[in-house]
């Protein structure tokens, strides 16, 4: 099976997103860049499984193909590797019509996307995502940045990519943490926005265990679509953007408060269990309703509570998030399963709240 999505702004196609099961077909997508220059920025995880696979379909297109490989890693995420990655870019001589191929997960995305987007005022980007997180989410809609202080994503641009490659078969190379991580994304997606893909979920769980490739990529598929959907009717976040942070407001703080010892997926599910807790409390899901989507997570062996924290500290730092405005934190709630809304009335004595809820030891 392999799809194609047609990403566009004002009707107009901007991007395709590409679902293959290998890199066969990625050769005879880079033919636009024929004769020109990339870059393929990786890091240590990634580059080592994929970069050969990725250089060789390149080279069969670009005149000159280079790699730069950075430590894997959120600590990575910061401009000190942005200016590593320009100096390359320099060195090499790249004008503004050659191209950064980003292969990896999220962070590689975010940072090579932002790359791309300052060098010469600009140049090609092309996301090939290798993580479940980056397929169903970051590597599409154009967001790109780094972490600036105690900042997360705090400097960067919207900047589009010319092509995002989906190859699944690179699930098959994930460790399961970082597989089941990615999951918090997928379910975000039936959660605000698609209440049966929520039930095809639960229905597909077996399956999504296993990894089946057939299995994998319907969801993948589903979740672009759900991603393309929203970031054409606002690309810019202006608006209904915001509804693809649900979860991520306590997550972010939660991420932080934990020193990234804790994977950005595992603290989205805490952030989405408070977030649909808030939701009960304000009366717009019900407390059935609440312990199911709780309760979800657990499959995907995502964390739905934790030991020893402090909620008073993990609210301080929503404060650092840029999710908030001058007129409050913009929160995302649920109004039913499938249903989201923004919501800018959300106290900090309701953070607490939810963040007591899911201060308990599992295992208990
Ligand atoms: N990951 C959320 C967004 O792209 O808006």
């Amino acid at each position: 099976m392999s799809a194609k999505l047609s990403v566009t702004m004002n009707k107009k196609p901007i991007y395709d997103i590409i679902i293959e099961n290998d890199f066969e077909a990625l050769a005879e997508r880079l033919e636009p860049y024929r004769n020109r220059r990339c870059m393929i920025v990786t890091d240590t995880n990634v580059g080592p499984i994929y970069l050969d696979a990725v250089s060789e379909k390149a080279a069969t297109v670009y005149k000159e193909v280079y790699s730069t490989t950075f430590p894997a890693g959120e600590d990575s995420k910061n401009l000190v590797t942005i200016q590593a990655v320009l100096k390359e870019l320099i060195e090499h001589q790249f004008d503004r019509k050659d191209c950064i191929i980003a292969l990896g997960g999220g962070v590689v995305g975010d940072l090579a996307g932002f790359a791309a987007s300052i060098y010469m005022r600009g140049i090609s980007v092309i996301q090939i995502p290798t993580s479940l997180l980056a397929q169903v989410d970051s590597s599409i809609g154009g967001k790109t940045g780094v972490d600036f202080d105690q900042y997360k994503n705090m400097v960067g641009a919207f900047y589009m990519p010319k092509l995002v490659y989906i190859n699944t078969a690179t699930l098959s190379t994930l460790d399961a943490r970082q597989f089941y991580s990615g999951m918090a994304e997928v379910m975000k997606y039936g959660l605000i926005m698609d209440a049966s893909f929520y039930e095809w979920i639960l229905e597909k769980m077996y399956e999504i265990h296993d990894r089946d490739p057939a299995t994998l990529e319907e969801m993948i598929e589903t979740c672009c679509q759900c991603k393309q959907r929203v970031v054409e009717r606002d690309p810019y976040e202006n608006g209904e953007r915001a509804i693809l942070n649900f979860g991520h407001t306590l997550g972010h703080a939660i991420e932080k408060y934990m020193d990234f010892k804790l994977l950005h997926g595992e603290c989205v599910a805490l952030g989405s269990v408070c977030a649909a807790y808030i939701s009960w409390k304000k009366g717009k899901l019900s407390m059935e309703e609440y312990y199911e989507i709780r309760d979800m997570f657990v499959p995907f062996r995502l964390p739905i509570s934790m030991t020893e924290i402090s909620p008073e500290k993990i609210v301080e730092l929503t404060k650092a998030d840029k999710k908030s405005d001058a007129g409050g934190i913009k929160f995302i709630l649920l109004k039913k399963v499938g249903k989201a809304v923004i919501d800018t009335s959300v106290t900090a004595e309701e953070m607490l709240a939810a963040l007591q809820e899911i201060n308990f030891d599992e295992n208990e």
